[in-house]
């Protein structure tokens, strides 16, 4: 194997060692004979016929004529398929790809999918019953959503910011947010009774994320600092995977990380924003969020006075403090990140989408923009420059009993 299952640390008291805790399976299935793995296929409605749309990972220089074998109504039908890369892999010698088949007329419900090289091997020792997988979404739907907000959440690995991420999840609840939908590589025994507790809560679903046990993943995006075969964990396919998997369940989906919260300025939550930018904007597909750093080097010692004692036992940072803002230049391109519909996209990236129906609008920063805070070179800090900007603390009334709430209960402090 290729990633270190386990990795000791001492824990929250410092007496005791914790292990992480691994993920050991989830929707990752390997292409016999090749380098290519199937992580999950859905019904695309989109297109002009039915077609089978499955999210993979691929050795880019290998390029094979795949087929669906399709399991439609207890019989089984092999279809030729159609590989696209998508452009965004940085170099890495694996990427994100679409495998495409076409539903044949004769099969009015295709359940079940395997992707192979190969078209007529049934009953061959290689195609077992292993290979297939269940097709979601096979019903289209446009409205009466079981959730207004999905939150996807790409990466978590060895993840053991608890204070973060409590205060995340409440931030997001507090925004309108009714599901989170975490990629999870490994974590530590805090974390995980947290996210336990957010399951159980049906808050939070996790997606286990076993990439990195195939793959030599890139802790990072530039192929010289980041060594590797794919870029940052596979964050790019995990994001197209939360993209396919939400869109008939979540009106919206916010493509983000754990450390940045999109807050209106003049709305106190998305449910109230984005009807807005759709009336400003007249624009229904999705909207980019300009990223803005809080350094967490710079922090506020006044207020908010009413942050419990008990919190400091955590690992992680409390956001709270940290409300300097390094000044964005208007003149030069701004990063983002973005809320969209999932159904007008076809291909999702880390900063928006590389395929949609109708793009996305940048949001102006006036009336909502992206809070991201986070350990960032000092040297880069021109102290007399930072902007102070309490935005945050617009929501500590609401959001510092429910923090203090959860870290009771999922931890079970007195
Ligand atoms: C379809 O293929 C699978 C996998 O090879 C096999 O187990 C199953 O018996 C086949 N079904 C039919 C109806 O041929
Ligand atoms: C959003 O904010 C409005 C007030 O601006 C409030 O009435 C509504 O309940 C809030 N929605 C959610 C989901 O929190």
């Amino acid at each position: 194997t290729i990633t270190k299952p386990f990795i000791v640390y001492p824990d929250r008291t410092g007496t005791h060692k914790e292990i992480v805790h691994q993920e050991t399976s989830g929707p990752m299935i390997k292409v016999v004979n090749h380098k290519a793995y199937v992580i999950s296929s859905y019904v695309e409605h989109r297109l002009s016929s039915k077609t089978i749309r499955t999210v993979a990972i691929v050795f880019r220089s290998e390029q094979v004529q795949y087929y669906c074998l399709l399991c439609c109504n207890g019989i089984n039908i092999s279809a030729a398929a159609r590989l696209d890369i998508h452009s965004d892999h940085f170099e890495f010698d694996y990427g994100t790809a679409d495998i495409t088949c076409q539903v044949p007329t004769t099969c009015t419900t295709p359940a079940y999918v395997a992707i192979t090289s190969k078209t007529h091997e049934w009953g061959r020792s290689v195609w077992n019953i292993q290979s297939f997988q269940p097709v979601g979404n096979q019903q289209p739907r446009t409205e009466n959503f079981a959730y207004a907000f999905t939150v996807c959440i790409s990466v978590m690995y060895d993840y053991m910011n608890v204070l973060g991420l409590v205060q995340a999840m409440e931030m997001f609840k507090l925004l309108g947010v009714q599901k989170v939908a975490i990629y999870k590589t490994s974590c530590y025994p805090d974390t995980q009774k947290v996210l336990d507790y957010y399951v159980r809560q049906g808050f939070v679903d996790i997606i286990p994320w076993t990439v990195s046990s195939y793959i030599k993943v890139a802790r990072g995006w530039k192929k010289s600092d980041s060594p590797g075969e794919l870029e940052f964990f596979g964050q790019i396919v995990a994001l197209n995977d939360c993209v396919y998997r939400y869109m008939y369940e979540s009106q919206y989906v916010a493509l983000q990380d754990l450390d940045e919260l999109i807050l209106p300025l003049k709305e106190d939550n998305w449910t109230r924003l984005i009807p807005q930018l759709e009336k400003i904007y007249q624009h229904h597909a999705g909207f980019e969020f300009e990223n803005n750093v809080f350094p967490i080097s710079l922090s506020s010692n006044k207020k908010p006075e009413n942050t419990p004692g008990f919190w400091k036992q955590f690992k992680g940072e409390n956001i709270l403090p940290h409300v300097y803002r390094i000044p964005n230049d208007p003149n030069v391109f701004n990063n983002f990140k973005v809320i969209v519909n999932p159904r007008l996209v076809f291909k999702a990236t880390v900063h928006g989408v590389l395929d949609s129906a109708s793009g996305t609008v940048r949001v102006d920063p006036k009336i909502a923009r992206m809070y991201h805070i986070k350990r960032y070179p000092s040297k880069n800090v021109r102290a007399n420059s930072v902007i102070r900007d309490t935005r945050l603390w617009d929501y500590v009334d609401k959001l510092i009993p429910a923090v203090s709430e959860v870290l009771r209960q999922a931890l079970n402090i007195q």
